[in-house]
Order: structure tokens, then C-alpha cells, then sequence
């Protein structure tokens, strides 16, 4: 089988080196990729998120598969153009993405399936949503309603934020994205991530991850894409899962079904859990990034196969094959991350590295330049391990981690400190 990943970061990297090892997968390969990938893929250097340039490769190298990483070709219909022409996809169509595009498309669904989440009010002028605020006082959640790239939400513990943000929003400082906005109530708890592949009816449980949004140790500093995940997440118990599996994601999925655009792809629930019960911050369309990067170093080859049943409608009959282990993934970004940031800077000791399946090294933003690799972005590699306990895990990562002689990056030295 021909495989195409769409996509350029380390969820891409994993996702590849989870499929290439099943004997199903022929030819791999991933668009546009990253140089951390060229060993086990070939990079096609096109626009993911262009219908054309996916559909004419697809054509030119007889792609029987596609597994769309990223949330931009989704809510751009990359997905439904590929349905169109006949070519099985693991991703769910751009009506369906809007449960991430859209914060108040989820909240209408949430209301519609009577799933758990924050108390909202959605505006389209600032003077209403600057009188909310006033009425109801912090904290409270201020969220630019479109995708933002994960900057649209301020979570403002006093009003004089909350009502500079709703400013900003209005503003255009997230340009249409913040046209609308949506004001929520401030849940407190603890977050976690959960997992599920769905094909339109069914839903498949596919792992618990947390990660850590904060740049800096001790959950400090501004947010970013991810600085570390691990997998399983302690908190998210079996009796939890439970409770969201029939709370919050059977209830969504037949929602979407009833109007008609059900939900086909791995749905992200982003989870507040608080006095033993979960309820829904948001949902994204697709893997989590660095998330993606321990599920896939847990599940390996039967990655594909799961992903294949979403996308062929047979989860009713699928299982998956769960060991008792634990992954972490430690984020080496480059320093100045999530600010400004050089590129262009050497990273040395990587060939050296064990890779294998209990070690790997995910490339997120990286090249090569002379026979070397260099660092191409803000977040550069995922190093990756897995282990009978978390604190194996970890001990594998940190290993590794002294061995990468890269002076320009950082890390965060505490990933996992809630589990461990
Ligand atoms: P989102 O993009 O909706 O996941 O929001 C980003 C982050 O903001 C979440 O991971 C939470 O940490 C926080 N957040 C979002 N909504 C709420 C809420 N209603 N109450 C508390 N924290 C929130
Ligand atoms: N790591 C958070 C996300 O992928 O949205």
C-alpha cells in the first residue's frame, strides 16, 4: 500500500515511523515533511493544504491511503476532496473540522448533546461582550472563536484582562479568527488528553496523554505548542474515561451524524477534571503535537491498521492492543521559544543516538545544511522513550538528552512532574 502523510512536524515524524514499520505500508511518504524523516519517507515539497497539489500527487505516485496531521488541510476540505475522488483518508471532512475551527460550533453541539463543558455566551461587538464581563466578573475565559494557532485564548484572573482582551479580539489582532468571540465561564481542575478514533458511528478509545503548554519549569512563562507529553495519564482513570466516553464523545458523534456531517478521524478531547468528574475545555481534529509522539511509540505498526478501520468504517470490530508502558517526549526548542527565536544553528550528536523502539528522535522543525542538521523552527526535536514505568521513561529521555550537543536549544527538565 501507497501511504501520504500530510504534514511537517514531529506528530508527522511519529505518525510515519509508527506506519512505515507495519508490512502493510510500500512507499511512504509525507508532504512536505522535515529532514529528520527522509530515512524511513521521501519529503514531496507541496502545499498541504491545497486540494490541487494533494490530489495531482496522490494521482503521480498511486496513493492508495492519506493521514492528514495537521488541522489546516482539514478545515481547507483536503479531506472531502480526496473522498470525492475515491482516495481512502483518515481525517474528518471541513464541516467536521469546525468542531475545532469554531469554538462556538462546539459549544452548540456540546448544548445539542448535553455533553459537560464551561457555561458560555458567544458575541459579535465588543461593547456587549465588554458588558458581560462586567456582569459576571473573573475569572473568566476570553476565546477568539477561529483558529488562532493556539494564541485566541486568555484566561484573565482579573476583569481589566479579560476586558483588554475582548479590546484586542475586536481589534484585529487575530485578524477574522476574532470577529467573533466567545466568553466562558473558568473552570479549575486538572487537564488531561484524550484520544478516540471514530468513524462516523463508532469510537475507539486511543490513549490518555498530559502535556505542558508552559515554556518554562514549574509550568511557568507563556504558553506554547507543547514543551513535553507523556502517556498514560494518570489521571484520566478507567471509570473517567467511562464517564467521558458516554458524556461527552458518543453524544458528540451522534450529534454530528443527526446533522448530517459525521465526525470520521481522531477526535482530541481537551479534558478539565475536578472532583472526579471531566469536563470538555475543547476539542481539536486531529493528534495533539507532542502528544501524538508518545501514543505512537506506545501503539507502533497497529497504528496504521486502527487508522485504516476509522477511515473504512470498521471500528465496531477493531481492537487495539494495549502493553503496560509508559512514554514521555521532551521538547528541545530553540532558545528565545515561543519569542523570537535564530535558525540556522548546528545540532550535533544525533547519529550517535540508540533509536529504536524504547529511544527515538522526532524531528519538529529541523534541515540539514552541509551534511548537518540544523534547527529550522521554534520547537526543533522530540526526544522520545518509552518504559515499564514513567520513571524509565524519563531516565531514557534524559540519557539521550545529554547526549545532543545543540548550545542554542533548551528544554524543560520537570516533564511529567505530576505523575512522577
Ligand atoms: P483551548 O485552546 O480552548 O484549549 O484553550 C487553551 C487553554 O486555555 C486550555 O488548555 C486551558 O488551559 C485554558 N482554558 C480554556 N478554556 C478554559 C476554561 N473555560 N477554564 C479554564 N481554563 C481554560
Ligand atoms: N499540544 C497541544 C496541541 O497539539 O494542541
Amino acid at each position: 500500500m501507497n501511504i501520504l502523510i500530510l504534514g511537517s512536524g514531529g506528530r508527522e515524524h511519529s505518525l510515519a515511523w509508527a506506519v512505515h514499520q507495519n508490512p502493510k505500508c510500500d512507499k511512504l511518504i509525507v508532504a512536505p515533511g522535515n529532514a529528520g524523516m527522509t530515512a524511513i519517507a521521501e519529503c514531496a515539497a507541496i502545499d498541504p493544504d491545497s486540494s490541487g497539489a494533494v490530489l495531482r500527487l496522490c494521482e503521480e505516485e498511486a496513493i492508495d491511503f492519506v493521514i492528514i496531521g495537521p488541522e489546516a488541510p482539514l478545515a481547507a476540505g483536503v479531506a472531502d476532496a480526496l473522498r470525492d475522488t475515491g482516495i481512502s483518508v483518515f481525517g474528518p471532512s471541513a464541516a467536521a473540522a469546525e468542531l475545532e475551527a469554531s469554538k462556538r460550533f462546539t459549544k452548540e453541539i456540546c448544548d445539542a448533546a448535553g455533553a459537560p463543558t464551561a457555561a458560555y455566551a458567544h458575541f459579535s461587538d465588543a461593547h456587549a461582550a465588554r458588558a458581560y464581563v462586567e456582569a459576571q466578573g473573573a475569572p473568566i475565559v476570553i476565546k477568539a472563536d477561529g483558529l488562532a494557532a493556539g494564541k485566541g485564548v486568555i484566561v484573565a484572573m482579573d476583569e481589566a484582562t479579560a476586558l483588554a482582551a475582548i479590546d484586542d479580539m475586536f481589534g484585529g489582532t487575530f485578524g477574522t479568527a476574532g470577529a467573533e468571540v466567545v466568553i466562558e465561564e473558568f473552570m479549575s481542575g486538572e487537564e488531561a488528553s484524550f484520544f478516540v478514533l471514530c468513524d462516523g458511528e463508532e469510537a475507539l478509545p486511543m490513549g490518555t496523554a498530559q502535556d505542558h503548554k508552559r515554556v518554562g519549569e514549574g509550568d511557568s512563562g507563556p504558553n506554547t505548542g507543547g514543551m513535553g507529553a507523556y502517556s498514560p495519564a494518570p489521571i484520566l482513570t478507567q471509570a473517567l474515561q467511562d464517564q467521558v466516553m458516554a458524556e461527552i464523545i458518543r453524544p458528540t458523534l451522534a450529534e454530528m451524524a443527526r446533522r448530517g456531517t459525521p465526525y470520521q478521524g481522531v477526535l482530541y478531547a481537551g479534558l478539565m477534571i475536578e472532583n472526579g468528574r471531566a469536563r470538555l475545555v475543547e476539542y481539536n481534529v486531529r493528534f495533539g503535537d507532542p502528544e501524538c509522539q508518545v501514543l505512537m511509540m506506545r501503539l507502533g505498526a497497529q497504528v496504521l491498521d486502527a487508522l485504516q478501520a476509522a477511515a473504512e468504517g470498521r471500528l465496531a470490530e477493531h481492537r487495539i492492543s494495549w502493553a503496560d508502558d509508559h512514554a514521555m517526549t521532551v521538547v528541545m526548542a530553540a532558545k528565545g521559544y515561543p519569542g523570537s527565536y535564530e535558525k540556522g544553528s548546528v545540532i550535533n550528536g544525533l547519529d550517535a543516538l540508540t533509536a529504536d523502539s524504547f529511544h527515538q528522535v522526532f524531528h519538529a522543525g529541523t534541515g540539514t545544511k552541509d551534511g548537518k542538521v540544523i534547527a529550522t523552527g521554534g520547537r526543533v526535536l522530540n526526544v522520545t522513550a518509552r518504559g515499564a514505568s514513567l520513571a524509565d521513561a524519563k531516565q531514557r529521555c534524559e540519557a539521550m538528552l545529554s547526549e545532543i550537543d545543540w548550545p542554542e536549544g533548551f528544554y524543560r527538565r520537570d516533564i511529567g512532574w505530576r505523575a512522577l
